[in-house]
């Protein structure tokens, strides 16, 4: 394990404001690495007010003098990281010649992406064609971008024209050794392919798992950020706990502007899920808490908060039968008063039993503090 090396993990279903906290910490480390996913997370951070959405690059910026790495355990879509690198240099022209893509890496082709979208309505998929592409891995048929290498792919020449690197991790190990690492995950502990709501999950590993299969063992990282908003969303079917309907989902989704970052699809919002949270953090090694998003609740008279279940989840399934046990703690007015959110914030740190380092208060990196 080392200890220069951080982790931030999604706590939940995915977009826990993880891109912000990345994008946050990112000029303290020298590599910044994507450790799972593909196209089908939307990560959104700001850059001096300017709203960023990757789907495939890391969520920093490159005004600092950090590397950007596509790990091995993605799948990817040369067109999709053409695309967003193209957009990135646009911002940063330098940014091309500091993103580094492990070769070992699989492609999602053509063919996974019709399939993908021909069956989008199972799972709610964002039919970006990673299932697919995962299946095609673990079935031993797949395409990796090293053989789009070998073939002279143009999308891939192209990208090497502007200055992407193709690298493995030992052919980078002595750079990882010397430097520091902050991993970045995509999607979320509930939609881990081994530890989500399954089958309504994503295919990749979203806990740090996902880390080792990047070929990252040697750089586990000592630090693990578990993220988690002040209240929860999900995309795509598949069970939630703490979830509202009717006008007060409606209102808690305009508040948030819960709409996917991705697919554009309303988010279905839910209350703060503490038993769901504690799995997570088991699940994932987390070692702190981050939460984000304070501010949406602005203004609430009382937040409702999950409990317990009348039975622990021990295991994915025990999610699918969870009766939530709700208390409702006091609002607060403006959350950047530490001392109105604290004693939300106390609740939740004392109930996972682990501290919270961060809150987010806003889409600024000046709203992101220390606690
Ligand atoms: P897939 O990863 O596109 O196959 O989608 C599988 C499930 O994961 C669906 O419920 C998606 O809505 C969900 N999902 C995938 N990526 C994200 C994400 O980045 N944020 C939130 N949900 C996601
Ligand atoms: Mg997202």
């Amino acid at each position: 394990m080392s200890d220069r090396n951080a982790a931030i993990v999604g706590a939940f279903f995915g977009d826990e404001s993880k891109a912000r906290v990345t994008n946050y910490l990112a000029k303290n480390y020298k590599y910044i690495v994507r450790f799972n996913g593909s196209s089908n997370s939307g990560h959104t951070f700001y850059y001096r007010g300017t709203k960023i959405v990757r789907h495939l690059l890391p969520s920093a910026d490159f005004s600092h003098n950090n590397h950007a790495v596509l790990s091995s355990n993605m799948v990817i879509n040369p067109e999709d990281l053409l695309k967003e690198v193209r957009e990135t240099c646009d911002m940063f022209p330098e940014a091309a010649k500091r993103i580094i893509v492990d070769p070992n890496a699989f492609v999602i082709t053509q063919k996974h992406l019709e399939e993908d979208r021909a069956n989008v309505a199972r799972i709610g998929s964002t039919g970006k064609g990673v299932g697919c592409a995962y299946r095609d891995k673990i079935n031993r048929c797949g395409v990796r971008i090293n053989d789009l290498l070998k073939d002279n792919n143009e999308i891939i020449c192209e990208l090497q024209n502007l200055g992407v690197r193709f690298e493995s991790v030992l052919s980078l190990f002595d750079e990882f050794e010397m430097h520091n690492i902050l991993f970045e995950g995509a999607q979320s502990v509930l939609l881990d392919i081994n530890f989500g709501t399954y089958p309504f999950v994503t295919s990749s590993e979203c806990t740090l798992g996902g880390i080792f299969n990047s070929g990252f063992a040697a750089f586990m990282p000592s630090t693990v950020y578990g993220v988690t908003k002040a209240y929860s969303t999900r995309v795509g079917n598949g069970p939630f706990p703490t979830e509202l309907f009717g006008n007060e989902a409606e209102n808690l989704r305009k508040l948030g502007n819960e709409y996917g970052a991705t697919t554009g699809r309303p988010r279905r919002v839910g209350w703060l899920d503490l038993p769901a949270l504690e799995y997570a953090k088991k699940i994932s090694g987390f070692t702190h808490l981050v939460v984000a998003k304070l501010d949406i609740l602005d203004g609430l008279e009382r937040i409702p908060v999950c409990t317990h279940y009348q039975k622990d989840p021990h295991s994915p399934c025990d999610f699918f039968d969870a009766k939530p046990q709700m208390i409702s703690v006091p609002g607060w007015k403006n959350s950047k008063d530490t001392s109105q959110i604290k004693p939300f914030i106390k609740l939740i740190s004392k109930t996972i039993g682990i501290p919270v380092r961060y809150v987010s208060c806003g889409v600024k990196d000046e709203d992101i503090m220390l606690w």
